[in-house]
């Protein structure tokens, strides 16, 4: 049985495996940001269609230790590369290390010799060599550890993060795999309504409404890197596609609502909305902190406020922090609210206590997903 590595942004790990067993997939090894699991390929097709939190799935194909040029070379050339794309298509290496305390320091020299061995590959067996370039077929990852090397081939193309519905984002939008994984850890699954008071371009109500309707956010996707492989099945992709849209939930028994003070934000928002065909399930206005009422039913309240990056912002943003708390106080009885707090600054301004903390890395910033109760 093949085994996969999905992947995800450090502190949804937790989240990620949660739903790799929900969707019954055997789990062999996870940590704070991978997992490792078994399956077959049509179980794969069906992981790319259904994984909120992943980012990209990999097949890992070799491990080794290498200390010298000719050593990675060889082992490179252990793997049977050519079995993934004829000559005719194209590649492309991609090396990340973690640790450069070991022989190799130069990330971009790795590549090199990984591509010419590859390459060296193909020209040997067949008489051809594919092309290199970003927009590769065949995408090869390389990750390395001091002088320990794990070669996967990536299944997934442009990150799972990106849905296709998104298009139009403001200032500094969630990717939608963290708002995914957010909803996720607040144990929300649709069974009541949903606010975000300060929507922006609607990633949460998206990614809620996906959650809620059990649609696979891998469904708005045409195509992904496995369609390009020689060990592409069809038969089980379009299975696996017909299961996925088995189980998706036609109604929506809940409301799902956003507000933005900004009205540019508002027609993003909606225009999203359009895109992911969920105008059905999901209202947005214009309205500010400050003029905040609760129209629904105990909802689940979800937030991602401005940071504040420069001193001049965190002063006005010090009041909105400060609106929004007595807001969610008066207005908002027998529920939770959840932050995005990127600015430990900003937060005291809520004068509210959080239960738990979540530490996320949001895009390379760490930011903390704050629980506040508010039940009399
Ligand atoms: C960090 S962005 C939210 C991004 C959003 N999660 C997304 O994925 O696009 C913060 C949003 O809060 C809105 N905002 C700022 N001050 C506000 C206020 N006083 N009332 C309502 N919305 C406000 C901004 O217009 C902005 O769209």
């Amino acid at each position: 049985m093949p085994r996969f590595l999905a992947l995800t942004s450090k502190g949804l790990g937790g989240v990620l495996e949660q739903e790799l067993k929900e969707l019954d997939f055997k789990i062999l090894k996870a940590s704070q940001t991978r997992a490792l699991f078994e399956c077959n390929w049509e179980k794969l097709y069906f992981a790319h269609l259904m994984l909120r939190t992943a980012t990209r799935i990999l097949l890992p194909v070799l491990d080794f230790t290498a200390y010298k040029n000719e050593e990675l070379y060889k082992q490179i050339q252990k793997h049977d590369f050519t079995k993934y794309i004829s000559p005719k298509q194209s590649m492309w290496v991609v090396c990340n290390s973690s640790d450069k305390s070991g022989p190799f320091k130069n990330d971009v020299f790795v590549s090199q010799l990984v591509k010419d061995a590859i390459v060296d590959q193909f020209r040997e067996k067949l008489g051809q060599r594919p092309n290199v370039n970003k927009q590769a077929d065949l995408q090869i990852w390389v990750r390395i550890k001091g002088p320990n090397f794990s070669v996967s081939i990536d299944l997934t193309g442009p990150s799972l993060t990106q849905r296709g519905y998104r298009t139009e984002a403001g200032v500094a939008p969630l990717r939608e795999h963290i708002a995914a994984g957010l909803l996720k850890l607040t144990k929300w699954e649709g069974q009541k309504d949903m606010l975000d008071p300060m929507c922006g371009s609607g990633t949460f109500l998206i990614e809620g409404a996906l959650i809620a309707l059990n649609k696979g956010p891998g469904l708005f996707r045409k195509d992904f890197a496995f369609h390009k492989h020689a060990n592409f099945q069809k038969e089980a992709w379009v299975r696996a596609k017909n299961l996925a849209e088995s189980l998706i939930n036609p109604e929506l028994p809940i409301q799902i609502l956003g507000y933005d003070i900004d009205h540019r934000m508002v027609e993003i928002a909606k225009n999203n909305v359009k895109r992911a065909r969920l105008e059905k399930f999901i209202k947005i206005e214009q309205r500010a902190i400050k003029d905040l009422k609760n129209t629904l039913n105990h909802p689940l309240v979800v937030c991602n406020p401005p940071y504040g990056e420069r001193l001049k912002e965190k002063t006005s943003l010090e009041v909105t922090y400060k609106d929004l708390g007595n807001k969610l106080k008066a207005e908002f009885k027998e529920t939770e609210a959840w932050l995005l707090s990127g600015n430990k600054e900003l937060t005291p301004a809520l004068r509210m206590k959080a239960e738990r903390s979540y530490a996320v890395d949001n895009n390379g910033l760490d930011c903390k997903w704050l629980k506040y109760p508010l039940y009399k």
